[in-house]
């Protein structure tokens, strides 16, 4: 089997972030999402992947490169716009050739991996299958409906009456009459050819479509609440180590994690969090489901359930920092000059509380 991975895209939703780097590489847990696709493919037994990339695809390339250090060989399919995730798979067709798939949302965390549903796959006669999660209100997804003999009869984007309580999640199993199905239908009112009206062809031409149910958790960090969702997720799952260094002033609870040359000192940190390498936490509070990347330095600060990416400088906050998104290179502080007023310089598509 080979592996397909969605990485193009326009990442809207993620602005101003996305105006300056690919979706797929923002973090949780200090680990690129796309980097925990691609382990998660591998782990699954795969090493071929191909890799769907559109406008930020030489940063993609650079992050990821040939997929050595993951043991894998990464192929880069260019998507010349976001036409859809069925187009996605059209352009994929020479790499893909006849061999089976699974396509995966290079923007989808799931808990727990996807080994077992890919062995299903890979032993079975199914044409597809597709990978279905409970959620508590379906009406924001696709979702699916089951026939007598627990095949997929019918799929629903976002139902107002929801059939079940099943969405699809982001990982979908072919064989090569997917190719058939994107070929035959015509782009939604969107402009996108859609996967969910290609399966929907698969089912109504006779092909056998199966649910995978998966169990764990699973999230599509198309928004910025999605993305802190998912770090949490990740984080309390987290193998903790302390590779920096804590000094006596300094609590730093069990579930921590301290990258080399990262330094503690006269602070407070409590986990699930991880502290990037070489950052530094300085009188301040690190609260519970905080990622802080590489190279920051949070001083007379608190800060809880942030991500926060690399070279941040946040100091002498008047309040706690929670439940925030910071890019790279940002500054967050208080200024001793007159007027006494909040001054800002931010991207386009920003988005500020105040209290
Ligand atoms: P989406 O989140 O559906 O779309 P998007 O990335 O354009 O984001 P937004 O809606 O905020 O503008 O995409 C899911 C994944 O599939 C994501 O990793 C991007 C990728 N993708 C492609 O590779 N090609 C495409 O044509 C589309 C639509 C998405």
């Amino acid at each position: 089997m080979k592996g397909l991975i969605l990485s193009g895209g326009k990442g809207t939703r993620l602005r101003p972030l996305t105006f300056t780097s690919a979706k797929q590489l923002l973090p949780v847990a200090n680990t690129p999402v796309l980097f925990r696709v691609i382990q998660a493919i591998r782990d699954a037994g795969i090493s071929e992947i191909g890799v769907v990339i559109g406008d930020t695809g030489e940063e993609i390339k650079a992050a990821a490169g040939d997929g050595s250090r993951w043991g894998v060989h990464l192929t880069y399919i260019p998507q010349p716009a976001p036409l859809g995730l069925a187009h996605a798979v059209k352009i994929s067709r020479d790499y893909l050739g006849d061999e089976r798939f699974v396509m995966f949302l290079g923007d989808n965390v799931i808990q727990g991996g996807i080994h077992s549903l890919i062995r299903q796959f890979a032993s079975s006669t199914y044409n597809s299958q597709i990978v279905l999660t409970e959620v508590a209100d379906p009406r924001q997804y696709g979702v699916a409906v089951l026939d007598e003999q627990g095949r997929i009869a019918r799929l629903i984007e976002k139902p107002k009456d929801p059939p079940s309580n099943l969405a699809l999640v982001g990982i979908y199993m072919f064989d090569r009459h997917i190719f058939d199905a994107v070929e035959a239908i015509k782009p939604s009112w969107r402009n996108e050819l859609e996967i969910t009206d290609a399966i929907q062809w698969l089912v109504s031409n006779g092909f056998s479509v199966y649910p995978y149910v998966h169990k764990g958790w699973w999230v599509d960090t198309g928004k910025a609440v999605d993305m802190l969702e998912a770090n949490s997720l990740v984080l309390s799952e987290l193998t903790p180590h302390i590779e920096g260094s804590v000094d006596s002033d300094s609590s730093v609870d069990s579930r921590v994690t301290v990258g080399a040359g990262a330094q503690i000192i006269n602070s407070v940190v409590r986990g699930p969090t991880i502290i990037g390498e070489n950052t530094h936490i300085i009188n301040s509070y690190v609260g519970p489901f905080t990622s802080i990347y590489h190279d920051c330095v949070i001083e007379n600060a608190e800060i809880e359930r942030c991500i926060v990416l690399e070279n941040c400088h946040i100091s002498d906050l008047p309040a706690r920092l929670q439940d925030s998104l910071i890019g790279r290179n940002v500054s967050v502080g208080k200024s001793s000059h007159k007027p006494r007023a909040y001054k800002l310089t931010l991207g386009d598509y920003s988005q500020i509380e105040l209290h």
